[in-house]
């Protein structure tokens, strides 16, 4: 497994990255780290396992450390039109509201059929940090300019000294 990932990192980085197995509903082995980064993870999963594999990360977290998740963030109604455009990218760019309103729905139901999961929206992830538990700080949700992908961001903070102005520049509320 490693010699395939390995060879999918540009030369320069590869000095850089390690790879290991993890099961990630059991303790996080690799402890202190700044960041714990997951990409295309929790949309394959409810709440009730969600919070588990947010629960496993704690005993390997230090004060401040980001869990930065990198899916999609659903848009509310009112702002469907551009968030679906960005979501689903050019291609949507001339089509019609009700369309978009029919992509959302589509993928939410995708992911019910397939793996009794669904997407989520920026309270859908807030609530999804608050159940797994009360010291994770949500800090919100941005989207780089030209990605489809938005990063929700949390901060490990028992001492409660985050708020969402320690966001990463551009995070939505
Ligand atoms: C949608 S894929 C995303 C893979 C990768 N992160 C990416 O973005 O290309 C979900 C991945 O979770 C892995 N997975 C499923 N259960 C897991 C578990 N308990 N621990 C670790 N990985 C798991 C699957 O093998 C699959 O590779």
């Amino acid at each position: 497994m490693s010699t395939r990932a390995e060879a999918g990192i540009p030369e320069e980085l590869r000095s850089r990255a390690s790879f290991m197995p993890y099961d990630f509903f059991t303790p996080q082995p690799v402890r202190g780290a700044d960041v714990y980064l997951f990409h295309w993870i929790f949309h394959g999963w409810s709440d009730e396992y969600g919070v588990r594999i947010l629960r496993s990360q704690i005993p390997a977290l230090k004060k401040g450390a980001r869990i930065l998740i990198n899916e999609w963030c659903l848009p509310e109604p009112g702002g469907m039109v551009d968030g679906m455009r960005a979501l689903c990218g050019e291609s949507l760019l001339s089509t019609s509201t009700e369309n978009l309103t029919r992509c959302r729905s589509t993928m939410d139901l995708l992911m019910l059929t397939v793996v009794n999961s669904n997407e989520r929206d920026l309270d859908m992830w807030r609530e999804l940090f608050n159940k797994a538990d009360p010291n994770f700080a949500f800090l919100g949700a941005s989207q780089p300019e030209g990605c489809r992908m938005w990063t929700i961001e949390t901060v490990w903070d028992q001492d409660k000294e985050f708020s969402e102005k320690d966001a990463l520049p551009g995070a939505l509320f």
